[in-house]
């Protein structure tokens, strides 16, 4: 049976469509990442999972299950952000968490040294959430999100704002946790997260789901390689646009876009097949261009949605903001 299985899933606000005719199957056991610029509608996609959020249209079971109630007492959920009461040590607030999941008042404290034991936080869950750091703070919201031992824990961007160790710490829980047998959908807009944790992803774009797979069969279907192009340390606009047209010309190149973020770089997607990177240097040169760098490697998931999308997910992202302005 999925763990997960959303089906034909809509939801606008305010008449401006957020998520539109998305389909899921998240298989038990797994890691599933959900990936896709800010504003994709990958945290309106796992609230509507959560009951938290009503679908305009679609149907989503947990474990085979339809109703509210049953989805939440089978589900856990961390959302990106909890506005935690910063007075109340962090066992108090998993006391209240437990009230709220109707766990018997009785079972609380061992279910509460359970979590806190689970996600190590030790001599914090006595002091108040206040003190906290922000990758402690995260452990105190998945010791909340799993307190009811859920079969399935969602987690909205677990790792947004964490410094690196803290960041590491949760992928090693979160691959823990499956290793015992829970299944995790976690949203996030960080490519290498996804990479290096989820067993398969959807990306999503403006709502759509635009690709599925595991990374490596995504990165496969791809069937070329990324190569970045110099003309300078960084590339004066018009001269990036110049090399950017000889270079798009090419046979084997599938697609081309500048990265500003880059000192105008040249980004490619190319068949690979032997030749590629004296090919480039030949056609730069018989235009008079320099070639100040090349490199060329395997493609990554920002590859996949590149080639999908027509631009990179940062590049999305600048978009939505832009739009929004
Ligand atoms: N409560 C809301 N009211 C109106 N629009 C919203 C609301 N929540 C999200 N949106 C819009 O829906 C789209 C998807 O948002 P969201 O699901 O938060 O995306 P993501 O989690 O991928 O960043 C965005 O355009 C966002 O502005
Ligand atoms: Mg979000």
């Amino acid at each position: 049976m999925l763990a997960i299985e959303v089906k034909n899933l809509r939801k606008s606000y305010q008449g401006k469509v957020a998520v539109d005719d998305l389909s899921l199957e998240v298989p038990p056991g797994v890691i599933y990442g959900l990936l896709g610029p800010n504003g994709a509608g990958k945290t309106t996609t796992i609230r509507c999972i959560c009951t938290l959020l009503q679908p305009d249209r679609g149907t989503i079971k947990v474990c085979g299950l339809t109703e509210e109630r049953a989805i939440r007492q089978k589900l856990g959920y961390v959302a990106q952000e909890v506005a935690l009461d910063k007075v109340l040590t962090g066992r108090e607030l998993l006391e209240l968490q437990g009230a709220l999941y109707h766990i018997p008042p009785r079972e609380i404290p061992k279910a509460i040294d359970r979590v806190i034991d689970l996600v190590q936080l030790g001599e914090y869950a006595d002091k108040r959430s206040g003190t906290y750091s922000g990758g402690i703070r995260k452990r105190l919201d998945l010791a909340a999100g799993l307190l009811h031992q859920p079969e399935v824990l969602v987690l909205d961007e677990p790792t947004v704002g964490l410094d690196i160790q803290s960041r590491l710490a949760i992928w090693e829980f979160l691959q823990k946790l499956r290793a015992s047998g829970i299944t995790i959908l976690l949203t996030s807009h960080y490519l290498e997260e996804i990479d290096a944790l989820a067993d398969r992803v959807a990306i999503i774009d403006r709502g759509k789901l635009i690709a599925e797979g595991t990374p490596d069969q995504l990165k496969q279907n791809l069937g070329g390689d990324r190569v970045t192009v110099k003309l300078r340390e960084f590339t004066e606009l018009e001269l990036a646009q110049k090399g950017m047209a000889v270079l798009a010309q090419l046979p084997f190149v599938r697609s081309s876009l500048l990265n500003p973020a880059q000192g105008n770089a040249i980004n490619l997607i190319v068949n690979r097949e032997a030749g590629v990177q004296q090919a480039i240097e030949t056609a730069l040169s018989e235009q008079g261009l320099p070639l100040f760098s090349y490199s060329q490697s395997r493609p990554s998931l920002d590859d996949v949605f590149l080639a999908i999308t027509g631009q990179t997910i940062l590049d999305a992202e600048l978009a939505l903001l832009e739009q929004k302005r």
